[in-house]
């Protein structure tokens, strides 16, 4: 039984000796971000994901993500410490109701949130993440019809955000939609003083007490970058991690449940653990693989997507 330091130098030996680079997101443990080259937004990994030079990407995220490496990167063996971490978003979208739902709407425009699997890509116009979906909307000229999937609450807040009617596939996350109001009410009440800061995955009733709404990387930069100093986080508390290492003398209030349940931890992205990226670099295995009719197509939507947040 390896100490957890003797894990981690193992991983850093690992990764030199097979060529390869660890991409996470900031929904991981603590420790997983710290042995990472990088770690990130779904919109900055994506970015990243475009520029490795490393043989092998070890992605410490969820499958959609790692996935979207592959679409992007192509040449390089893609690996995920567990296949099961999914998403509940991921999950909602299958092909044969999308298709049966976008068939409904001719001519109108198909904007996917990236946190769904390579098939429902293919059949979008557009992909968006939790950073830029305001501006992939208003990107699309006004007179067309606007499709939204899979998140119903992302979906309601781009239409409050930007005035205009989207029609919206009926998916959420797990982890967001479990925030109890009540409990919000009672830390705000506590603490009159938070900034509260929330991710646009939440749904209405919990966004109208968020002072801040944005991606991951928005709620950790506004909290380490503002003279505020006490924040109240709705999202994952896996984002924590970043904001105590970068601004370690502020206060950063976690949200669990009112019967204390840590249900805002994505089950999903709490799968990956160190002995798993021990044995995915040993292995590299289990490896994401797309059959390439569905990868180029794939590839369409989210090229304009960088291309327009660029
Ligand atoms: P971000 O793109 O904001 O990092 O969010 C990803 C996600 O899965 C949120 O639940
Ligand atoms: Fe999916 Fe929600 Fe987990 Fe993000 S937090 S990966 S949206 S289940």
């Amino acid at each position: 039984m390896l100490t957890k330091e003797e894990k981690i130098n193992k991983i850093l030996r690992l990764k030199k000796e097979k060529n390869a680079i660890i991409l996470a997101h900031y929904y991981q443990d603590g420790d997983i971000q710290d042995i990472a080259d990088f770690v990130g937004d779904s919109l900055a990994l994506s970015q990243r994901a475009t520029q490795v030079d490393e043989d092998i990407i070890l992605f410490c995220g969820v499958h959609f993500m790692a996935e979207t490496s592959k679409i992007l990167n192509p040449s390089k063996k893609v690996v995920i410490p567990d296949l099961n971490a999914g998403c509940s978003l991921a999950d909602s979208a299958k092909p044969e109701e999308f298709q049966k739902w976008i068939e409904q709407y001719p001519d109108s425009v198909v904007v996917t949130y990236i946190n769904s699997t390579a098939e429902i890509k293919a059949m979008s116009d557009l992909i968006c993440t939790s950073s830029n979906a305001v501006k992939i909307v208003e990107s699309i000229p006004k007179d067309k019809k606007v499709l939204f999937a899979p998140d119903k609450f992302l979906g309601a807040y781009v239409r409050l955000s930007t005035g205009r009617y989207l029609e919206l596939w009926n998916g959420t996350c797990q982890v967001h939609e479990m925030f109890s109001e009540e409990k919000v009410i009672q830390l705000t009440n506590e603490h009159p003083d938070a900034i509260v800061l929330a991710h646009p995955e939440c749904p209405p009733n919990i966004l109208k007490y968020a002072h801040i709404i944005g991606s991951t990387t928005k709620i950790i930069d506004t909290a380490v970058n503002s003279k505020d100093t006490k924040f109240i986080i709705l999202t994952e508390p896996g984002v924590i991690h970043e904001m105590k290492k970068r601004a370690p003398q502020k206060t950063y209030i976690d949200v669990p449940n009112l019967d204390g349940c840590s249900c805002n931890e994505c089950p999903y992205m709490r799968l990956n653990t160190l002995d798993k990226i021990i044995n995915s670099l040993e292995t590299l295995q289990p490896e994401i693989e797309i059959p390439e009719e569905i990868r180029l197509k794939a590839l369409i939507p989210i090229q304009r997507m960088l291309e327009i947040s660029k």
